[in-house]
């Protein structure tokens, strides 16, 4: 894909469903009594293999355009798959797949593509085996592919060295399946998607923040049937993310993003836009199934550098590449810290990020935890994504500020979580 500057962006968009809502909503109706119907399924291939993945295990599962149909078969009604477990690129399959099917009484394979089977899996085999399951990494290296095999299952208190919503939910899943109840305490508050869309399936799932601590906990108490659900995924603001920062930076602009989800504990993109100076604000807010949305307004701004750290990470780690495009066009430094999470995703964000805007001119210097980004002035370049989705999508936003041209090497890898992000873009040129 090869992209120019360009001014004057204006309209109106929407984007597609959640990534994370999208993924637990046939996870949850595949183990719920009764036919789920969700509406603004994001048809992306992270979460067209969680898709396959449930077809595999006997779940009759109808797709018209992003209307899905699952019949969901209760807690004890998957089958044994009779192959391996295609998860592709989908860390969020992964992770919160392998906590059900360590409570199934069959033997059960999982892989995926080259990036995700170097993925750390250890955060998970650890408390799934401590709970009574039997997870192993194939290969010993810690990675999938996973085999998981019949285990009983028992409550744990698991105290979670990292915030992360999907070892969060890979617990919890087990713990559906265990004889007593089962808790995650996490360093600070990951996405809470799954504690509230299982409260709306019937799960009892409580959720306290530790006083006096950034701490949180949740936890989940077995016996309760999961019932049928209709859900509308709203708009997901990891995409949004890219299109709010094009209104945001790219010259005489006013860009309308409708229908996103902003759910605090996914919302602190937004928050760092507002630090940066820009000119944004919420519309028309409204809650849906438990989870809050708006219609996000912005308009170009003379955007400064910031701190980014602590608390606000989990909220936005998945925007980080996004915001530090925004960073290298801002006037002044911006740091970036306490987000080593980066170097476990897609591909090593820290170094994908930073080899990148270096390519493109920008001063910024790689840490171990984040990046320090001088702003200034872009200009074109080949952009090396290594098949990372949201490098794709926030270096095309960069080339509509850059001098010159840009290219966007592998930029099909949009797929995996935005098929349709190079005609939305063109719709508002
Ligand atoms: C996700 C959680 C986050 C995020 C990922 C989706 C989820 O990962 O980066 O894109 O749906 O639970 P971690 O849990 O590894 O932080």
């Amino acid at each position: 894909m090869e992209l120019s500057s360009i001014t004057g962006l204006k309209g109106k968009v929407s984007v597609p469903g959640d990534k994370s809502i999208s993924h637990r909503s046939v996870m949850f109706g595949s183990l719920a009594q009764g036919t789920t119907e969700i509406h603004n399924y994001l048809m992306g291939a992270d979460c067209l293999a969680t898709i396959r993945c449930f077809r595999k295990m006997g779940i009759e599962i109808e797709e018209n355009g992003s209307t899905v149909l699952v019949h969901g078969r209760g807690l004890h009604g998957l089958s044994a798959p009779s192959e391996i477990l295609d998860v592709g690129n989908s860390g969020t399959t992964t992770r919160l797949l392998s906590g059900i099917l360590a409570g199934q009484p069959f033997d059960s394979k999982l892989s995926g593509d080259e990036s995700l089977n170097s993925r750390p899996m250890k955060r998970i085999i650890d408390p799934l085996t401590q709970m009574g399951a039997h997870v192993s990494s194939i290969l010993r290296n810690g990675c999938a592919p996973l085999y998981i095999t019949p285990g009983t299952l028992h409550g744990i208190h698991y105290e979670s060295p990292v915030a992360s919503a999907q070892v969060k939910s890979c617990i919890l899943l087990a713990g559906l399946y265990a004889d007593g109840e089962t808790a995650v305490t996490e360093p600070s508050l990951s996405r809470n998607h799954t504690e509230l869309m299982l409260r709306e399936f019937g799960a009892d799932i409580r959720s306290v923040h530790d006083i006096g601590s950034t701490k949180a906990t949740a936890t989940i108490i077995p016996g309760n049937e999961l019932s049928a659900q209709k859900i509308t995924v709203p708009g997901d603001i990891s995409s949004a993310a890219y299109f709010i920062a094009a209104g945001l930076i790219a010259p005489d602009s006013e860009v309308l993003v409708e229908n996103v989800g902003i759910n605090p504990t996914r919302a602190g993109f937004l928050k760092v836009c507002e630090d940066m100076g820009g000119d944004i604000s919420l519309l028309n807010e409204r809650t849906e199934g438990g989870e809050k949305i708006a219609d996000v307004l912005v308009r170009t701004s003379r955007l400064h550098g910031v701190t980014v750290e602590g608390d606000i990470i989990p909220a936005l780690i998945d925007e980080i590449p996004m915001i530090a495009v925004m960073a290298a066009v801002a006037e002044g430094t911006t740091v970036i810290k306490d987000a080593a999470e980066l170097k476990v995703k897609e591909t090593d964000r820290i170094e994908t990020v930073t080899d990148n805007l270096k390519a493109m001119g920008c001063d910024v210097t790689p840490t171990s935890d984040g990046m320090v980004i001088n702003g200034g002035k872009l200009k074109g370049a080949a952009i090396h994504t290594l098949l990372d989705h949201r490098i794709a999508m926030a270096f095309s936003i960069a080339a509509l500020v850059a001098e010159g041209n840009t290219k966007i090497l592998d930029s099909h890898c949009v797929d995996v979580s935005y098929p349709t992000f190079y005609d939305t873009f063109e719709d508002l040129l």
